[in-house]
């Protein structure tokens, strides 16, 4: 019998036929009974391979006495019990930089869609709306300030790539960069000096909640909020409540609080681009993701360095 793998995620376009040569896998979407799978081998599984909609918890790592590694297929680790992991000296690895570009590729187009209003637009003409009237007009990038919260990997291809639009860009983070963006140390401010804000930053304990009611007063009722970071990030009931009177101007969001769960409110709204979390999903990047995956399981058990090993 090989060491058993518990997959929760097939690992993307590359699927896991590579991890099959060295591992049983437990593909866990195809278990009747996922709990009874994991209670029946919980001595053998030494790899978990799970993604940030897989909630790996303290219990569970407790749970398989000679689990050594987590692998997961996200730059965000805020789904895995991090300190469970430590105390039990399970390594946890992640997929940052391959999806940085994509990533913020998807918040651009979330800031385009919004301030152009690109969906809005694209069902104007389904519709057959354009007959009676044109589209209301949208809002100029170029001489806007944007702030970036996180200014960390896929900051920093957020920041260029509003550069390249003629943005001002500032910044907000745990510390001051080596960048000659302006940075800030109260969101609050910056919020109230940026005409945009687009989130980035790690979801978790620490930025549970970072944009409240306070900090979209701030932003204004001509902001802009994109979120393409989680969406534990944002205080969503508040969120929703800014949108509807006005508070803010239009938001575009890829991230969620309770995901696939969206609230209605925000369905029902024309002033919001909403996406089901695909900032780093194309095949290319998927890929890529997939294979550091696999790279870090292997180097793991070869006993060489983890290439993205995640520390707290
Ligand atoms: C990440 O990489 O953390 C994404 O949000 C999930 O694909």
């Amino acid at each position: 019998m090989k060491p058993v793998l518990l997959a929760f995620y097939n690992n993307g376009p590359l699927g896991t036929s590579d991890l099959e040569e060295r591992f049983d896998l437990i593909n866990l979407w195809n278990e009747q009974d996922p709990e009874a799978a994991i209670n029946s081998n919980r001595d053998n599984i030494v790899a978990i391979l799970c993604k940030n909609e897989n909630k790996i918890s303290r219990k569970l790592i407790e749970a398989l006495p000679n689990l050594e590694i987590i692998a997961t297929f996200s730059v965000g680790v805020d789904h895995i019990d991090m300190e469970a992991a430590k105390e039990r000296d399970v390594k946890v690895t992640n997929t940052p930089d391959v999806l940085c570009q994509e990533t913020a590729d998807t918040g651009l187009a979330l800031l385009l869609a919004v301030a152009r209003r690109v969906a809005e637009g694209d069902m104007f003409v389904r519709v057959g709306k354009w007959h009676n009237g044109n589209l209301p007009l949208g809002v100029t990038l170029a001489g806007k300030t944007i702030g970036v919260v996180g200014l960390g990997g896929i900051g920093s291809k957020v920041a260029k790539r509003c550069e390249a639009f003629e943005m001002n860009v500032v910044y907000y983070g745990p510390r001051k960069k080596d960048v000659a963006y302006p940075y800030y140390d109260d969101i609050n401010k910056m919020a109230h000096d940026c005409d945009m804000m687009i989130l980035t930053c790690p979801g978790g304990e620490a930025t549970a909640n970072l944009i409240d009611a306070n900090v979209l007063e701030a932003l204004g009722s001509k902001g802009i909020l994109v979120n393409i970071a989680r969406g534990s990030v944002v205080d969503e009931p508040a969120l929703v409540a800014a949108l509807e009177n006005g508070t803010i101007a239009a938001a575009g969001l890829d991230v969620f609080a309770n995901e696939p769960n969206v609230p209605e409110t925000l369905i029902s709204m024309d002033n919001v681009v909403l996406l089901p979390h695909i900032g780093s999903a194309t095949i290319e990047t998927r890929t890529l993701m997939g294979q550091l995956v696999i790279d870090n399981i292997f180097a793991h058990f070869d006993g060489a360095p983890l290439l993205t090993e995640v520390k707290i």
